[in-house]
């Protein structure tokens, strides 16, 4: 049984991190280069002997051998007695994976051939609508049929040569008639990208679309796709199979966008790059597999995650992309994170005796510099961060702009860690006029405690390749979190009641049932509501 308390203790004793900084191995013994990666945790106050206790964590939860059964397609997930390979997607080179008696791969790899024949397709103009060649998509999808397109669309924009992607997810009719004012009907393609086929938003949103595109186009149907691990349910709404790309119920919906999911992105960069993308992942697998604890990314990160999390009871961690394209990668980390995480028991059904998963939020600096910041570096929470940079920007005649990029989020760390004393403030109060009380009353405004911990990753530009290797390095960061922690990241239980209830709720807020037997809060709500125009 993982036990804590002996961490929370070196916790409580560590020595601050310049300190630490001041050992000339510390910084070689704590960081990591995998294939162009940089993964920096010297920023923290994890020490020799605490890197040990949580090297310890691995063996006693068992994480070898949990890494090696979810490769191999053991049914990991086990309530829902599923096995967990969105891997597969990515194993173009690597050989069978055998579920049940069955080698997954040939319909893995024959459902990339028939999204790559499609995409090629619509980019190349062979596939029209009725008003010729598509220059629109959408795709209507949500969690994560949504979140893993549109941050990889938006990362990967430099290399968008396909038509324009849009992406509508929420119920909120805002959402859906922001996207079809910019739209011909007449040539966009829609796709309708929902692993269950049910999730009420999308499916409410598709017939929206297809009502609107129905009113333009003739044969409305013919111009969806779908995306879908039920087949029949897709059929149903009229979707010609050659345009229906299934998926295994072997791959979650937050690790989905390596497969078909991921066609919009396809669509929007060409189907080498979405290669790239994938090999990047499945460099990431390698890596998780072959490489020792120690020098292990996915490993070392997630160690670093519950050294914050459970040794030093810090609730939340930021991530910091310091790129602007990545603009949706927190949100989708959040998903990834705390959809996987943020469970109440463990994996036998006992309440889990510690903290589940941390609260993981974000934004790309350096906006966020002059947002949240500050609450980062004076408030009375610690916040760990992890930052992100790379030393290339897109723009090969704005560089200057890249470095300032790079200077301000290594300041971050930097100024994060080492603060700011009161003789320094006093310093700066003084320099400003002040004398006596109001020199101390001053100086105390100006004082950051410092120590605070941060983790960068560095890499030389955003390619495929690299969002491939993050993204995959998160999510082995998250199993491997969740295999310490003893709970299933694979479940998502935590989202039903509120489907179920908003089901049971729409006849009410409808007016087509009274709100007889409903709780005093939400009758109040619904006859305000109702009464406003609902
Ligand atoms: O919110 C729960 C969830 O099941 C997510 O896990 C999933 O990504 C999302 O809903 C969308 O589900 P679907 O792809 O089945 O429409």
């Amino acid at each position: 049984m993982i036990n804590f308390n002996a961490l929370k203790t070196r916790a409580a004793a560590a020595k601050p991190i310049v300190a630490q900084l001041e050992d000339s191995k510390r910084v070689p013994d704590f960081s990591i280069v995998q294939d162009g990666l940089l993964f920096d945790y010297s920023k923290t106050t994890i020490d020799r002997d605490s890197r040990d206790l949580l090297l310890g964590l691995l063996e006693t939860a068992g994480v070898a051998a949990k890494r090696d059964a979810m490769f191999g397609g053991t049914a990991i997930n086990e309530t829902e007695g599923r096995a967990v390979l969105h891997t597969a997607l990515r194993n173009l080179n690597a050989g069978p994976i055998v579920v049940d008696g069955e080698d997954i791969m040939p319909s893995i790899l024959e459902t990339l051939a028939a999204m790559e024949a499609f995409a090629a397709d619509v980019r190349t103009g062979a596939y029209q609508g009725q008003g010729g060649t598509i220059t629109d998509v959408i795709n209507i999808g949500i969690g994560g049929s949504d979140l893993g397109p549109v941050m990889a669309v938006r990362a990967l924009s430099p290399y968008h040569d396909g038509p324009r992607c849009h992406f509508v997810s929420n119920i909120d009719p805002g959402d859906v008639a922001e996207v079809l004012k910019n739209c011909d009907p007449t040539r966009t393609l829609v796709i309708v990208a929902s692993k269950t086929f049910t999730t009420i938003e999308t499916m409410t949103n598709a017939r929206t679309v297809r009502e609107w595109m129905a009113k333009s186009v003739s044969d409305p149907a013919a111009q969806f796709a779908a995306i879908s691990s039920d087949l029949d349910k897709t059929a149903e709404f009229g979707i010609a199979a050659e345009r229906v790309f299934g998926f295994g119920n072997y791959v979650g919906g937050r690790y989905s966008v390596w497969g078909p999911i991921g066609l919009s992105v396809m669509l929007a960069v060409g189907a080498a790059h979405f290669r790239d993308f994938l090999a990047g992942g499945a460099a990431m697998d390698q890596h998780f597999r072959d490489a020792p604890w120690q020098e292990n990314l996915p490993a070392m990160l997630a160690l670093v995650g519950l050294w914050h999390s459970h040794a030093c009871d810090y609730a939340t961690r930021a991530v910091l992309p310091y790129d602007n394209r990545l603009g949706r990668l927190p949100a989708y980390f959040q998903q990834l994170e705390m959809e996987s995480n943020g469970k109440g028991v463990s994996m036998d059904g006992a309440p889990l005796p510690f903290h589940s998963g941390a609260v993981v939020w974000g934004e790309p600096g350096t906006n966020g510099q002059h947002a949240f910041y500050q609450l980062i570096h004076q408030g009375t929470r610690v916040i760990p961060c992890e930052f992100m940079i790379a030393a290339r920007a897109h723009e090969p005649d704005l560089q200057y702009q890249q470095e300032l990029l790079i200077a301000n989020c290594l300041a971050q760390s930097k100024a994060l860690m080492e603060g700011r004393g009161m003789d320094v403030a006093r310093k700066i109060a003084a320099s400003k006029g002040f004398t006596g009380d109001e020199c101390e009353r001053q100086a105390s405004h100006r004082v950051f405690q410092g120590n605070r911990p941060s983790v960068t990753l560095a890499y030389e530009m955003m390619t495929p390749f690299v969002l491939g290797q993050i993204i995959a390095l998160y999510e082995h960061r998250v199993f491997v979190e969740g295999v310490v922690l003893g709970i299933n990241s694979f479940d998502q239980w935590g989202v039903e009641l509120g489907k179920e209830l908003a089901t049971g709720l729409e006849p009410v807020v409808t007016g087509r049932q009274s709100t007889d037997g409903q709780d005093a809060s939400t009758t109040a709500l619904v006859d305000f509501l109702r009464g406003k125009g609902a």
